[in-house]
């Protein structure tokens, strides 16, 4: 559909943006996520790092926190931002295991560079196996 297409041409737009706020003088590698909720909002993220460095918190949680924070529980799709060699990265396993807490396994998680959209996926093709509420 159109209308879907421009919107995760939006999405991935506005993840990219994000990066740019990256605080990132450990590693250097930038990260910009967003995330669209089922109304068609859009929140963003980035990587913020810290000096003790496991109190580093990734670009999509940071997206999802922000959007759960104001009341958005629900996503239907998640654009990722990184440059690593002019190649997008998928999520880590931690991003993947909070994106199953708000996504629905069908969720499009789009892999970008801030040049092209490289690919798209389905969160269960990501994280095929999901430990979820019903599993405790
Ligand atoms: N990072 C993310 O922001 N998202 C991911 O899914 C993978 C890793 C960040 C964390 C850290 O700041 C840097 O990338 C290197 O791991």
């Amino acid at each position: 559909m159109k209308h879907e297409s421009l919107l995760l041409e939006k999405l991935w737009r506005e993840a990219r943006e994000a990066r740019l706020s990256a605080h990132a003088p450990y590693s250097n590698f930038f990260v910009g996520a967003s995330v669209l909720t089922l109304d068609d909002k859009i929140y963003t993220g980035c990587n913020v790092e810290n000096a003790s460095y496991g109190a580093t918190v990734c670009a999509e949680r940071i997206a999802i926190f922000k959007a759960v924070s104001e009341g958005h529980k629900k996503f239907k799709a998640v654009a990722v931002v990184t440059d690593a060699k002019g190649k997008a990265a998928p999520p880590c396993g931690m991003c993947l295991q909070v994106m199953s807490e708000f996504c629905s396994p069908d969720a499009e998680i789009l892999l970008a560079t801030p040049n092209r959209l490289e690919r798209s996926y389905k969160l269960s093709e990501l994280l095929p196996a999901i430990f979820t509420k019903d599993s405790l």
